[in-house]
């Protein structure tokens, strides 16, 4: 049985006002076709078009950055695997189709300077032309639909839309201009239709220029634009701030596709769009406006992520100097004008004119994304220094940790995306941080390797913010990434929220981040748990690293010889006396090299499979003068993340890199035991020992229950260290005046009986949200709440009772005090 003692008198810390937000970036089409429900994709023709500073490679296949960073392109359909998974037909006008017309782009003659093409049509009497939409063009029945296009035409011309099927004609339209002009129709759909498209049809023909277009549901979230269902989603999580608009966007891979500001505000017609990072064309319909917009409408803080004259550090980084960082300066400075300055500033003026002359808020600017070094600690303290001269009340958000440069920053953005292991074994990584600033905040956090978008993913990341909480001192601020999902274009995974064209669903941390963030108390209070520990689930058997050249022979595994099944970098030759490992060869090295960050000049070899077992290994090395013994124990490779851009993303192969989890290290008299998991202090242990360099083979070995480890050299004891662990039962409580909510998260298999003292009276009566499931249980759009919380009531609450939690379960519990 576990033990909660809770003393609600002996208060901890104030609740961090801010703890649960979301961070939202364009990426999976999340926005544009998506939060942001336009139904026509490539709504302004330029998808097919690369930005100024990238060729084409391959036949169009994939683009190359000016920076030399190369991403799949196909036309401007996006990645390969959603070309291959929705069939698409390619055409050089992506999402657009004819039937009796001709399409050509003409970048001649525009709607406006933004605009770099439109499309011109000639069309024989009865033909069309089509869009595809974002996987479809989808039609509810008895919902209105607004269309607008700009178009025009030497001579006035019929045509009819039809949306949904061929012969659902929903309106008819004459074009009479020979200038561009605004052409609108509304329409109510008759019927539903899930995969239908959208049709323009010219019953007598003619010739048409379109220079924008667009269809979208006239109901919209509080009349501001953004899709119902989904952004109901997000209100339901009760988040108090939203961090945009990237993410990786943000930085770009090249300065022209660096985020500005200025390129998402106005009529969205005027706004340029540009590709994005995560493999499309934003067309920006959902900018810094609309963004501005929906925080006020749910009450969020909007935390400003801008660029600081930085490229995606992490795909070939260019930093902008002179005049180019100038500009990107001015751009936050502007942006900020736009969400707070009177409507008699430049850009005040132009929230006015967009429907809302009073100030939006904007206390929170984060000052790049995923940047680090020097070079992005001389911008950011440019940009803090200007733009706090002019606005002295923002917050500043770094992305690394230049307080310990000595340069001010009031939070710092860390981003933890691990296995569900990981975040249980790390609930207390914010308990010895410093308090006196900055304070944390943790922008970009899920489990993506292992149980992915799965219950015991959601758990981890559960009974990680249970230590978070505790430490909300110090963390006060948090945000799941990626946040939406078109499933059919799918760029990352996971995501908390997956949608198509008809419906939506949240994966299981969704619901976490719900009852987490609708349960917040005002005090965290002083609590105590005794619970038992589960081992870090371990799997593979041993593993040689170091430098090539290596001398062993009689390697056995539980007595019998232990066969090499992997030569990795190296490889194993047969010599009278023993068996060394050589230089890689050509082709392990290209291997390696492909994988970022893999160390040259190392060999690895891997022994047996990669299986839980317990045993022992054993092996005789021979030490020789400078050389380092390395002995991967339990060696495995690190779970693939399950990011899906598998063509240009291949899942890692066995790697120097990623071998896992514990390393023994020996050299010159001293022994050492790695854990490479562990963030921060990956000493497990140290010891003396004694070996003798080239003057004999000596006997390394080790046993394991699959909870401890003990190493031996020459049969002597080195180390007896137990297999990191993490609690079955993680607890956070916090109470306000009337109530005490406590959060249990057990990790465990088991049910749990939790024996509960509390130090203040409670009524009897109280109730209990619940999540629970399989280990490996998920939510889909048949079974959208297969994973969600529940509410129960409960009686028997009192000074002493007990509660049992289901096995692999979050509960929250509320309890009234009397
Ligand atoms: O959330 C997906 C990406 O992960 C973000 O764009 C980036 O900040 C991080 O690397």
């Amino acid at each position: 049985m576990s033990k909660l003692t809770i003393c609600t008198k002996n208060k901890k810390m104030k609740v961090a006002d801010n703890l649960y937000g979301i961070f939202l970036e364009d990426i999976n089409r999340a926005v544009d076709g998506g939060l942001y429900p336009e139904l026509l994709r490539n709504r302004s023709f330029e998808d097919s078009l690369l930005p100024v500073d990238c060729t084409l490679v391959d036949d169009g296949y994939a683009f190359e950055s000016c920076t030399g960073w190369r991403d799949e392109f196909n036309g401007g359909e996006g990645l390969t695997k959603w070309v291959r998974e929705s069939n698409i037909v390619k055409t050089s006008i992506p999402a657009w189709y004819s039937h009796k017309a001709e399409m050509k782009l003409d970048d001649s003659d525009t709607l406006n300077v933004q605009r770099k093409v439109s499309l011109a049509v000639g069309f024989d009497a009865g033909g069309r032309i089509e869009n595809i939409g974002f996987c479809g063009v989808p039609q509810k029945v008895g919902e209105t639909y607004n269309f607008y296009m700009f178009a025009k035409s030497e001579k006035p011309m019929k045509l009819q839309l039809i949306v949904g099927n061929e012969n659902d004609i929903c309106a008819e339209l004459e074009i009479h201009s020979v200038e561009y002009q605004c052409y609108r129709a509304s329409y109510t759909a008759k019927k539903n239709c899930k995969d239908g498209k959208f049709y323009l049809l010219s019953p007598e023909g003619g010739e048409l220029h379109i220079g924008f277009i667009s269809l979208m549901p006239a109901e919209t979230f509080r009349g501001h634009g953004l899709r119902r269902d989904i952004a109901e989603m997000l209100e339901n999580i009760h988040p108090s701030f939203l961090r945009f608009p990237g993410g990786c966007i943000v930085e770009g891979f090249t300065p022209s596709t660096a985020m500005r500001f200025k390129d998402t505000v106005g009529p969205v017609w005027e706004r340029p769009g540009h590709l994005l990072m995560w493999h499309y064309r934003s067309f920006d319909g959902m900018g810094f406006h609309e963004y501005l917009q929906f925080c006020e409408d749910i009450g969020m803080e909007p935390l400003y992520v801008c660029n600081c004259g930085i490229t995606c550090q992490a795909r070939k980084e260019m930093f902008m100097t002179g005049q180019a960082l100038d500009e990107m300066l001015q751009d936050v400075l502007d942006a900020i004008e736009y969400a707070i300055g009177t409507p008699d500033t430049k850009w005040g003026a132009l929230r006015a004119k967009m429907g809302h002359p009073a100030p939006f808020k904007m206390n929170y600017i984060e000052i790049g994304n995923e940047n680090w070094g020097l070079e992005y600690e001389e911008r950011y303290q440019i940009f803090h220094k200007t733009i706090s001269q002019k606005y002295p009340h923002i917050k500043f958000v770094a992305n690394s940790h230049l307080e310990k440069k000595g340069i001010s920053a009031d939070i710092v953005d860390e981003h933890y995306y691990e296995t569900a292991e990981w975040f249980a074994e790390n609930t207390d990584l914010f308990h010895d941080r410093s308090r006196k600033g900055p304070e944390i905040f943790l922008g970009e956090v899920s489990v993506v390797r292992g149980y992915v978008g799965q219950l015991y993913g959601a758990l981890g990341e559960a009974a990680f913010f249970t230590g978070v909480e505790r430490n909300q001192d110090v963390v006060t601020m948090a945000s799941y990434a990626p946040l939406l999902e078109n499933v059919h274009y799918q760029a990352w995974s996971p995501n908390l929220i997956r949608f198509d064209n008809f419906a939506s669903f949240g994966i299981p941390s969704y619901y976490i981040w719900k009852m987490f963030g609708s349960n917040r108390g005002d005090f965290v209070v002083d609590a105590q748990t005794e619970t038992r520990r589960i081992a870090r689930p371990v799997k593979g058997m041993a593993s040689l690293l170091g430098k090539p050249g290596l001398k062993f022979k009689n390697p056995l595994w539980n007595g019998s010889m232990a066969t090499v099944t992997q030569e990795v970098m190296g490889h194993v030759i047969l010599t009278e006396q023993n068996m060394e490992i050589t230089e890689p060869d050509e082709e392990q090295l290209e291997e390696s090299r492909r994988h970022n960050g893999a160390k040259l000049g190392e060999v690895l070899v891997v022994f047996g499979e990669e299986k839980a077992e317990a045993g022992c290994f054993q092996i005789d090395i021979l030490p020789e003068k400078g050389r380092e013994i390395v002995i991967g124990i339990f060696t495995s490779r690190i779970p693939p993340m399950a990011y899906v851009n598998d063509e240009t993303h291949p899942p890692k192969a066995w790697n120097v890199e990623n071998v896992q989890p514990f390393l023994w290290k020996i050299k010159s008299g001293s022994s050492c035991l790695i854990d490479q998991f562990a963030p921060g202090k990956p000493v497990l242990e140290k010891a003396i020992c004694s070996i003798k360099a080239d003057r004999m083979y000596h006997h390394f070995s080790y046993k394991t229950d699959l909870k401890k480890l003990w190493l031996y050299i020459d049969g002597e004891l080195i180390h007896e260290v137990m297999i990191p662990s993490f609690a079955a039962l993680n607890t956070v409580v916090t109470d306000t005046e009337e109530e005490v909510i406590v959060k249990l998260v057990n990790m465990g298999e088991e049910e749990e009986n939790i024996a509960i003292n509390l130090d203040c009276e409670v009524e009897s009566e109280y109730c209990a949200y619940v999540l629970t499931g399989e280990k490996l249980a998920e939510n889909s759009f048949e079974k959208p709440e297969h994973v969600r919380d529940w509410k129960y009531q409960f009686c028997g609450a009192g000074r002493s009772f007990t509660h049992t939690v289901p096995r692999l379960s979050v509960t929250v519990l509320v309890l009234k005090k009397r």
